[in-house]
C-alpha cells in the first residue's frame, strides 16, 4: 500500500476541522470550548468523548480512545490509515493522487456494476410512470395525496407487466447471472424475467444515496403481498438500511431531531407536510445496525410507529435497542391504531404536530403500556401494576418526576401515597452512574519522571535536548518509543507540537493514546529547565535501580561460581555509581 508523505497528511489535516468531520458521524454538542459526543469506541451512555477544536484531537476519558481526525475515521470506519487519509482528503475537497488499496478497489468494481443496474432500472421505472401506462398509478397516488413533485422527489416509478427491464439491462451488457443475483431478474426453466411487475416502485437508497433495492406496491388489483422487496444481496441488507436516510441526514442534523416511522408512505406523508427529518425501518423489525445509523442522525430520537398493537410491540423493542446504545428516545402513540400516513390524512397535520411536541418520555410510555394491560377491577393486577411502575421509577433520579408519578399512580389506583412510598422504599435505588477516569495505578517516582519528561518534550525543545544529551533510555517501552519518535520529529521538522506529532505517528494507536494521555496531565505548560534536569536525574536513578535489580536477580539464579563473581563485580560498580 502506498504511503502518504507526512507533508501531504498535514496539509489535509489543516484544511478540515475535526469537529465537522466527527459531527458527520456522531451527534455532538458544545460545552465550553470543547465538544462532546457519546464515545463510539466503547459501550458509552454519557457523552464521554471530548473533541478539542484547538488541538484538533479527540479523547475519551472513559476508554482512553484518542487521536486526530484520521485516527477517528480509521477507527470508526474500520479502514486503514491511508484509506482514512483519502477519505478526509475528499471531505476537504482535495484530490489525493494515491491508488486505492486493492481490496476495496476490487470490491468497489464488483459493486459498481450492481449499482449501475439499479440506477438504470430506477430510471426506467420512473419513466414508465410518466407514460400512458402510468395513468392508473398516478391517479392511485393522487388519491393518496401524492402529487407529481413528490413522485419526482422520491423517484417513485412503475413496473409494467412485461420483461422490459431484463431486456434493457441485458442489452446494456449486464450479465444475466448478476441480474438474478442482485434481485432485479428471476429465472424459471431457462427463462429470465422481471421480478417486479405491475407495481408502484419505491427505490431504496443506501447511506451513500445509491439505489440498492426496490420495494414495489400493488395499486390495481389483488395480490397476497402488498409490498414486494428486492431480495437481500451484497448491496441490499434490509436490516442495515433505513429508508430516506441520505435525504434526511442534513435535515435531522439541522433540526437536531430524527423521527422514526415504519413505512414508505409514512415518510412520504411527513415529508409532504414539511417534516423532512424522518426515516423508516421498513417494517417493525429494528436491528442494532438500524440503531447505530439512527444515532448518526441525531441523539434526539422520536419513535412514531403505527398505532396498532404490532406498532406498540415494535416500539418496546426499538426503545430497548436505542436505550442500549445510550439514546433516550421519545415516543408517539397514535390513536385508533392509525399509522402516521393515515393519521395525518384523517386527523390533519396540526394534530400530528401536537403529538410531536408532546411526545412521551420513555418512562411515560412504559407506564402507559403497563396501564393498558391492567384491569383496574382486579386487585392483584393493580398490585402488579404498581410494582412494575416502581421498577421503572427505580431508574429515575429526578425527584419531581418521581413525586408526580407517585401522585398520579395513587390517583389511578386508589392506593394511598404512603403505601406506594413504603413499597418503593423496599426497592433498592439504582446507584448513580459514576463517570470514572480509568483506574489510576500508583506509579513510582521513576515512572512519573519519565512521563513528565515526555509531557515537556511534547512542548519544548529544551526538554528534547536534555533527553538527547543526558538520558540513556526510558525504561517504559512505550515511553521509550515515544521519546525516540519525538526526537526524530524534532530533528526533521525543527519544532514540536502535539497535533502535528500525532500525525507523524500515523496509525500507531497505542503510542497516540499514550501521548494524548500524558498530554492531558494537569501540569503547567512551561517549566524551569532545572525541573527538567530533576526529571532527568530521577530517570537516571531509575535506570540504575532497575539495572541493579536485574543483576541481583541474575546473581541469585546463577549457579556457576565464576560467572557469579563477574556479576558481583558488575553489581559493585553499579552500587558505586549509585552512591555518587
Ligand atoms: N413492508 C415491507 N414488506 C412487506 C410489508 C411491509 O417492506 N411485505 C414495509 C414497508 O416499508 C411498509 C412498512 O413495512 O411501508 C409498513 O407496512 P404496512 O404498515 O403493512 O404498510 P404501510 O406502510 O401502511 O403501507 P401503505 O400505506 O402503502 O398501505
Ligand atoms: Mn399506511
Amino acid at each position: 500500500m502506498e504511503k502518504i508523505p507526512y507533508d501531504q497528511i498535514i496539509n489535509i489535516q489543516r484544511k478540515v476541522n475535526i469537529v465537522d468531520v466527527i459531527s458527520g458521524y456522531l451527534p455532538i454538542e458544545q460545552r465550553g470550548k470543547n465538544y462532546f459526543a457519546i464515545c463510539p469506541f466503547h459501550d458509552d451512555h454519557n457523552p464521554s468523548m471530548s473533541i478539542s477544536p484547538e488541538k484538533q484531537i479527540y479523547t475519551c476519558f472513559v476508554c482512553g480512545a484518542s487521536g486526530n481526525v484520521f485516527n477517528f475515521v480509521m477507527n470508526y470506519e474500520k479502514i486503514s490509515f491511508v484509506e482514512a487519509v483519502a477519505k478526509v482528503a475528499s471531505i476537504a475537497g482535495i484530490n489525493l493522487s494515491i491508488k486505492a488499496p486493492h481490496k476495496s478497489r476490487n470490491k468497489d468494481d464488483t459493486y459498481s456494476k450492481f449499482y449501475g443496474m439499479y440506477e438504470l432500472a430506477n430510471k426506467y421505472y420512473q419513466n414508465n410512470i410518466k407514460t400512458l401506462y402510468g395513468k392508473t398509478a398516478i391517479s392511485y397516488l393522487k388519491k393518496r395525496n401524492i402529487d407529481e413533485s413528490v413522485i419526482k422527489e422520491f423517484e417513485i416509478g412503475l413496473s409494467l407487466n412485461d420483461n422490459n427491464v431484463t431486456k434493457l439491462l441485458k442489452n446494456k451488457g449486464f450479465n444475466e447471472d448478476d441480474l438474478i443475483d442482485i434481485g432485479i431478474c428471476g429465472k424459471k426453466d431457462d427463462f429470465v424475467y422481471d421480478v417486479f411487475r405491475n407495481r408502484i416502485m419505491f427505490p431504496i437508497h443506501d447511506s451513500d444515496n445509491k439505489v440498492v433495492g426496490f420495494s414495489g406496491r400493488i395499486y390495481n388489483g389483488e395480490s397476497e403481498s402488498k409490498y414486494v422487496n428486492s431480495k437481500e444481496s451484497v448491496i441490499f441488507k434490509k436490516g442495515k438500511i433505513l429508508y430516506n436516510y441520505s435525504r434526511a441526514l442534513n435535515e435531522a442534523r439541522e433540526k437536531k431531531q430524527i423521527i422514526i416511522v415504519e413505512g414508505f408512505m409514512d415518510v412520504i406523508r411527513l415529508y409532504t407536510i414539511g417534516i423532512k427529518n424522518v426515516v423508516a425501518t421498513m417494517g417493525t423489525a429494528i436491528t442494532k445496525e438500524h440503531a447505530d445509523l439512527i444515532r448518526r442522525l441525531s441523539k434526539n430520537v422520536i419513535l412514531c410507529f403505527d398505532g396498532d398493537s404490532a406498532g406498540q410491540k415494535a416500539t418496546i423493542s426499538a426503545l430497548q435497542m436505542l436505550e442500549n446504545i445510550g439514546l433516550e428516545p421519545k415516543i408517539i402513540r397514535l390513536e385508533d391504531g392509525l399509522d402516521p400516513d393515515d393519521y395525518i390524512i384523517k386527523k390533519g397535520k396540526e394534530k400530528f404536530q401536537n403529538h410531536l411536541i408532546n411526545a412521551m418520555s420513555s418512562l411515560q410510555f412504559k407506564l402507559y403500556v403497563n396501564k393498558e394491560h391492567t384491569d383496574f377491577n382486579d386487585y392483584k393486577q393493580i398490585s402488579n401494576y404498581i410494582n412494575s411502575v416502581a421498577k421503572e421509577l427505580e431508574k429515575i433520579d429526578d425527584k419531581v418526576v418521581y413525586e408526580l408519578t407517585i401522585k398520579k399512580l395513587s390517583k389511578e389506583t386508589g392506593v394511598d401515597i404512603d403505601t406506594i412510598n413504603s413499597l418503593l422504599k423496599n426497592i433498592p435505588k439504582k446507584k448513580p452512574e459514576l463517570i470514572t477516569k480509568p483506574l489510576k495505578v500508583k506509579k513510582s517516582k521513576y515512572e512519573m519522571a519519565e512521563e513528565y519528561l515526555i509531557y515537556y518534550m511534547l512542548r519544548s525543545k529544551e526538554a528534547i535536548l536534555q533527553y538527547q544529551n543526558d538520558v540513556a533510555y526510558l525504561t517504559n517501552k512505550n515511553l521509550a518509543m515515544i521519546a525516540i519518535k519525538i526526537l526524530d520529529f524534532y530533528e526533521k521538522k525543527g519544532y514540536i507540537n502535539i497535533t502535528d506529532f500525532t500525525l507523524f505517528l500515523e496509525d500507531n494507536d497505542v503510542l497516540i493514546n499514550e501521548v494524548l494521555r500524558i498530554d492531558s496531565f494537569d501540569l503547567p505548560d512551561e517549566v524551569d529547565v532545572n525541573v527538567i534536569k530533576d526529571y532527568v536525574k530521577t530517570i537516571d536513578e531509575g535506570i540504575l535501580n532497575s539495572e541493579i535489580k536485574k543483576i541481583k536477580e541474575q546473581i541469585s539464579a546463577e549457579s556457576d561460581v565464576a560467572k557469579k563473581v563477574i556479576l558481583l563485580e558488575k553489581l559493585a560498580t553499579l552500587k558505586k555509581k549509585e552512591c555518587k
